[in-house]
């Protein structure tokens, strides 16, 4: 059987706003959060210091760092001018969040 790579994570239970952590198939932490219906896939780690964002929360939309409290809207990964994580764009195949390729 072959491995696909880019499956992140089950779906299911990812509505509840709690982010999940994740890896792509180089290693990279990634976070998956489901917020208002929807899926999405960002960069694991804060720019600003280098906390695993997995271990923060969703509020107002947007991803909270545990260790300073920056902020990344879900849908752009924007903190400030200037200052964004990446989005990765992501689908639902059998239950499992899949990178798309
Ligand atoms: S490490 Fe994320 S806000 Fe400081």
């Amino acid at each position: 059987m072959m491995v696909d790579g880019n499956v992140l994570c089950d779906a299911a239970g990812l509505d509840d706003g709690k982010p999940v952590a994740a890896k792509d198939s180089e290693g990279r932490d990634l976070v998956v959060v489901g917020h208002a219906g929807r899926i999405h896939v960002l960069d694991g780690v804060c720019p600003h210091r280098g906390a695993p964002l997995a271990e923060g929360w969703v509020a107002d939309g947007c991803l909270v760092c545990p260790w300073h409290g920056w902020s990344f809207d879900v849908k752009t990964g924007k903190h400030a001018p200037g200052v964004a994580i990446s989005v990765h764009a992501c689908s639902v195949v059998d239950g499992k969040v899949r990178l798309k390729s």
